[in-house]
């Protein structure tokens, strides 16, 4: 790999991304990979500290790889695995865990709210997450990550989990810096905006999925609610618009002024419609892609293979060094 910084990230296979998903992280992933090494991962592993069934998991790893190459990831640019496939994220996981803190895992806000939503299966995975997660970017000593606000604490202690190895052992691992995309945006439900964009909404009409086809994301946008004020212009209190036109925004380029002027003297029926035939447009490449590339089962399958291959390559000669670092007998 060439001197460019390193990039990792890594996402859940959820089953279905939202627009939040796509506005917020995958749609920035891509236009990375011109700048920067790249290492994009479909964390499955991480995926069972909740429980899920089987079959859909399998399902929803194949898509979400599938989907983050719809979305511009590409293989032979960047390094595209599933984390499975590549065991020194497990071994590296163990290693990472005896640098870390029983009490920094209690203190892990989103472990809080897992456990208390799945009080039936507090796992110790559950508990011990963050430690996976330190050790998907601290194998390929990555310079930086981007992640949402939702990770940010993980990230910190990812940082943590370096520092005390390198006070540990003598200076190692790259300690990881959170990367902030330039055009970032968060993505807030239709029907109540002020809280985040989410699947697992009740309301399907709160959510955009990224493969909802353009008439159900017009319908969808029709129903957003707004306020009963008149005015497209995005201000305080305006939530509902104010999500609209950051939604807007983002798939066109236009910046608030521009979008004013353009919907001034015009009503929210035509603003919301607007809005979704943008959306609805500007996902139908990545739709097609995906179809694509999800009945190319082998295709898939070969860039999933090769991703692997690279990523054990680059993460295997990290977990042998640390391995001599804490003291194992060499096994050659
Ligand atoms: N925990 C992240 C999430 O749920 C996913 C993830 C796993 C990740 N490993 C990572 C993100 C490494 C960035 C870097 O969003």
């Amino acid at each position: 790999m060439s001197d460019k910084k390193l990039i990792f990230s890594g996402i859940q296979p959820t089953g279905t991304f939202t627009l939040g998903n796509y506005i917020g992280a995958i749609r920035n992933w891509a236009p990375l990979q011109e700048e920067y090494n790249c290492i994009y991962s479909i964390v499955d592993m991480h995926a069972i500290t909740v429980r899920q069934d089987p079959v859909k998991l399998r399902q929803n790893s194949l898509e979400a790889y599938a989907l983050i190459m719809a979305c511009g990831i590409d293989p032979e640019k960047s390094i595209a695995f599933i984390q499975s496939h590549v065991k020194t994220h497990a071994e590296l996981n163990w290693i990472l865990a005896c640098s870390t803190q029983f009490g920094e895992l209690s203190r892990m806000t989103q472990f809080k709210d897992k456990s208390a939503k799945h009080a039936d299966d507090v796992n110790a995975g559950l508990f011990t997450y963050p430690v996976l997660m330190a050790a998907d970017i601290l194998a390929y000593n990555a310079d930086l990550v981007p992640v949402g606000v939702d990770q940010k604490q993980h990230l910190e202690l990812a940082r943590n989990i370096a520092q005390r190895f390198n006070q540990k052992y003598g200076d190692f691992f790259t300690v990881p810096e959170p990367y902030i995309p330039k055009v970032g945006a968060k993505v807030m439900s239709l029907q109540e905006p002020t809280k985040k964009m989410s699947k697992s909404d009740d309301n399907p009409n709160a959510c955009i999925l990224i493969l909802d086809d353009k008439d159900t994301i017009i319908r969808k946008f029709k129903r957003a609610v707004t306020d009963s004020d008149m005015e497209i212009c995005y201000r305080e209190g305006k939530d509902g618009i104010n999500n609209l036109m950051t939604i807007y925004s983002a798939v066109t380029s236009k910046n608030y002024e521009e979008i004013e002027k353009e919907f001034a003297g015009k009503g929210y029926g035509d603003f919301k419609i607007a809005v979704g035939e943008a959306v609805a447009d500007h996902l139908q490449p990545v739709r097609d892609n995906f179809t694509r590339l999800i009945n190319d089962k082998a295709y898939l399958k070969e860039c999933y293979t090769k991703g692997a291959e690279k990523a054990l390559r680059i993460s295997q000669k990290t977990v042998s060094k640390v391995y001599r670092k804490v003291g194992f007998v060499d096994a050659r």
